[in-house]
């Protein structure tokens, strides 16, 4: 059984010689390679936060940032030591990788280069292939990248044009969408479900079911 830490003894690994070591190798099963989340140009570093500790804390291999304003550093060592973020992710950004793009087209073009099939999330129809969030199966990519839009704009069109389909949380409000932090949550605890599930299932008996962009 996957055993939970309490925020004390999660401080207390993390002190020199603590259990750092000991607690990645007892989550690195259960995380999901090949699995990039993808930020289009947050304005909010409150959300860029929420996200990345998202992304941390359900096992997501890394983040990926549009970034055309340059608001984060180039490297990933510099990101780390950036008070806002480490502040808004509560340390997250120190153990899940993050690496920004100039553009949606830069990261597009690195994403399909490295053979990763990209999904959209929207509140609403995008594009050609639309789906409800639980009814899509996410373990028939083998290198998967989920995009969330800008709080205001949503999803870029030629993110939407990339992508294989655009995935939606049902709403039974009446605001028309939700937070990029929660909708993120959301979106990236299911999709690591699932794809923990068929980890377990198919990797570690040694065997695999066929699946596309392989
Ligand atoms: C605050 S929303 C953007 C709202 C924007 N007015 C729009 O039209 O998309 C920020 C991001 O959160 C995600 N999101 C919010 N609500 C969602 C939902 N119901 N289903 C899927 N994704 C959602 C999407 O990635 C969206 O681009």
């Amino acid at each position: 059984m996957h055993q939970t830490f309490s925020p004390d003894e999660v401080a207390e690994s993390l002190t020199p010689g603590g259990g750092v070591r000991r607690r990645a190798d007892e989550i690195k099963e259960y995380r999901c390679k090949n699995l990039v989340a993808v930020l289009e140009c947050p304005s909010d570093i409150r959300n860029l936060g929420t996200v990345i500790r998202n992304v941390n804390a359900l096992g997501v291999e890394k983040a990926y940032v549009v970034d055309p304003r340059k608001a984060l550093p180039e490297d990933w060592d510099d990101m780390r030591e950036r008070k806002s973020l480490s502040k808004t992710s509560v340390s997250a950004v120190k153990w899940s990788f993050v690496k920004r793009f100039d553009s949606t087209q830069a990261c597009i073009d690195h994403l399909e280069r490295n053979r990763f099939v990209s999904v959209v999330t929207s509140p609403h129809k995008k594009g050609a292939k639309n789906v409800v969030l639980h009814e899509a199966d996410y373990t028939v990519f083998t290198k998967l990248a989920v995009w969330f839009g800008n709080e205001k704009s949503g999803i870029s069109d030629l993110a939407v044009a990339h992508a294989e389909m655009c995935l939606s949380i049902p709403m039974f409000g009446i605001v028309e969408s939700l937070n990029l932090g929660t909708s993120s949550g959301i979106v990236l605890y299911e999709v690591t479900k699932q794809r923990r599930d068929y980890q377990r299932r198919y990797k570690r008996s040694g065997k695999r079911r066929p699946r596309s962009g392989a």
